[in-house]
């Protein structure tokens, strides 16, 4: 991607925490139900999946997906996370250390190991500076494509809520491009928009 490194010191920065509390509140969530109806949308990508899969989770944060899923029972998950913020990726690694963590950014990731499926809640929700939003989350989304066996799914914040209470921070993305975008890769898509007011996740198999 030929972005400078702009957006990786401005995303450390910005979920830098002064003591980790391992809450919601850590990662700028609202409240820990709508961190997790979020998680609950993103497992629709492997729920049929019986197999043994692997799964990366793209700004894991302190890794409270993997917490989502071990509490409901899917059991068949190899999972790592990878984020940028040094600090989460640390504790993560202590609390789960059955897992693999990586503190890279996204871009930063080799293509050469392939994950079955790879997920991003939360992970493309603040605008960077000198960044054009719309190309940095293309370059963002074909990179978690590449790096897929199987599917992707990401959640992002909608342009179409009636309710404007987003701040300037919010990065928010028009569902309809998004999922003409997503038919550039592959047909298999899958826009959920009806399980909150201001979000909305896309799940697409290769
Ligand atoms: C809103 S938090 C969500 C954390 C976690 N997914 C959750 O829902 O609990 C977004 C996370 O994405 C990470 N992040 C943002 N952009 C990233 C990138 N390009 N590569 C890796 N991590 C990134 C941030 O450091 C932050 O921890």
């Amino acid at each position: 991607m030929d972005t400078n490194n702009n957006y990786k010191d401005f995303t450390e920065k910005f979920y830098e925490v002064e003591e980790i509390t391992d809450t919601f509140k850590d990662l700028q969530w609202g409240s820990s139900e709508s961190q997790k109806i979020r998680f609950q949308y993103l497992t629709k990508l492997f729920e049929e999946d019986t197999k043994e899969i692997s799964l990366l989770d793209v700004g894991c944060g302190l890794a409270h997906f993997y917490n989502y899923i071990s509490e409901n029972n899917f059991v068949n998950v190899q999972y790592s996370g990878l984020d940028i913020q040094p600090n989460f990726i640390k504790f993560a690694s202590k609390k789960f250390p059955e897992c693999d963590f990586i503190n890279k950014s996204l871009f930063e990731l080799e293509t050469k190991k392939k994950y079955d499926y790879v997920v991003a809640s939360g992970t493309f929700n603040i605008v960077l500076p000198n960044t054009n939003m719309d190309d940095y989350l293309k370059q963002n989304i074909k990179k978690m494509y590449e790096l897929c066996n199987k599917g992707i799914a990401f959640n992002l914040l909608t342009t179409n809520t009636p309710s404007h209470d987003m701040e300037s921070i919010n990065a928010c993305y028009n569902p309809i491009d998004i999922l003409k975008l997503c038919f550039g890769f592959t047909n298999k898509v899958n826009l959920y928009h009806s399980y909150k007011i201001n979000d909305f996740t896309i799940v697409m198999y290769k």
